[in-house]
């Protein structure tokens, strides 16, 4: 177990090394009919990229947001929340290209986080320059917003969805969700940014950071997927098996399980208290404990049969050592 623990971990740093050789970075991307921006951020989920322009003496900002992976079917936003890191207030910028094939791009300012889709409306400030592209996969929104002075730390909240029917249909709201972590701050002048979805967690850079640092995650790790992969072909074989909600605390169970069998190997047994109860008159009761000794490649099972006085009627030491059984 522990060398294939190893193999799919060495497999998992093998494929972050290579995903994260194809990620981007906003720095070195360079737009079509030479539009320059002086800033840009690369944002912490859903491929997407923020280029922008702020000029602090007209208020003006400036934007290409600029999201990769992008389909016929999506909608893309980027807005500015006055009311804070939430939906809710959202003043955004919507594009998606429509039934016709042409960019529809234009402004929405979101009441509550209970709309069925993201209509269009005013925002409270002002913009122009509004268009859009779709390109290789690359779906882009261009504006110029006026801002009030004054307003250099902005919320930004950022998304991605499904569009069905010309219409914007509701993001993912699941709360592991990407689309639940679009949001943070950004200083205009400095270019600083919070990221207010809490800690991004879920790229495979993380994982290979977390394995690094902390090498028993990564039994955790590999103890989680291998339930994972236990439960998807019980699934296929239509086998009676885990809710998947379960698995994490399962895995943290197991893993728990063989650190202090090993720990007690070492020396420092733990009993557990058990009461034995007698069985009924006339039956019998056999009591088994079996352990397994990692180093030695040996293990022991003892059994003890009992009447309903609690007299031994029986036993059997079983010992497994390199495959041969002795009793
Ligand atoms: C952004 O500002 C730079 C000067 O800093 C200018 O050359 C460029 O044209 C501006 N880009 C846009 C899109 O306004
Ligand atoms: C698609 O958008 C274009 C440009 O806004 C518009 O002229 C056209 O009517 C739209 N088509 C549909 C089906 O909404
Ligand atoms: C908007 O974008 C389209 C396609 O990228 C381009 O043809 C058009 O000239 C742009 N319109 C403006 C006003 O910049
Ligand atoms: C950017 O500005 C903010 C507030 O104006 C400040 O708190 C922050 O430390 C600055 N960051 C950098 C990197 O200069």
């Amino acid at each position: 177990m522990s060398k294939a623990l190893r193999t799919l971990l060495f497999s998992c740093i093998l494929l972050s090394l290579s995903v994260s050789s194809y990620a981007q970075t906003c720095k070195s991307y360079s737009f079509s009919s030479n539009r320059v921006y002086a800033s840009c951020q690369d944002l912490p989920v859903l491929s997407a990229f923020l280029h922008y322009n702020y000029s602090s003496s007209a208020n003006t900002l400036d934007i290409a947001y600029r999201v990769t992976g992008a389909t016929t079917s999506n909608w893309i936003s980027w807005a500015i929340n006055p009311n804070g890191q939430q939906m809710a207030g959202s003043q955004a910028l919507v594009a998606f290209q429509n039934s016709s094939g042409a960019m529809r791009v234009y402004t929405s300012s979101v009441a509550s986080t209970s709309i069925s889709t993201l209509s269009e409306s005013a925002l409270s400030f002002g913009v122009s320059n509004l268009n859009g592209s779709f390109v290789n996969g690359e779906m882009t929104i261009f504006a110029t917003l006026t801002l009030s002075s004054g307003m250099t730390t902005v919320n930004q909240v950022w998304q991605v969805g499904p569009v069905s029917g010309n219409n914007p249909q509701s993001h993912d709201t699941s709360s592991n969700a990407a689309n639940m972590r679009s949001v943070g701050t950004l200083n205009l002048l400095n270019g600083t940014t919070t990221s207010g979805g809490g800690t991004t967690h879920g790229s495979f850079m993380d994982l290979v950071d977390l394995y690094v640092t902390k090498p028993k995650m990564g039994e955790l790790f590999g103890t989680t997927a291998w339930f994972l992969w236990n439960h998807r072909n019980k699934v296929r074989l239509n086998d009676r098996t885990l809710l998947l909600n379960r698995v994490g605390e399962a895995a943290k169970n197991l893993v728990q399980q063989v650190q202090s069998v090993r720990e007690g190997h070492r020396g420092v047994r733990r009993t557990r208290r058990c009461k034995w109860t007698p069985p009924q008159v006339g039956d019998f009761k056999a009591n088994f404990d079996g352990a397994w000794f990692d180093e030695s490649d040996e293990a022991g099972i003892g059994i003890v049969v009992r009447d309903s006085s609690g007299l031994g009627g029986g036993g059997l030491i079983v010992s497994v050592i390199g495959g041969g059984i002795w009793v």
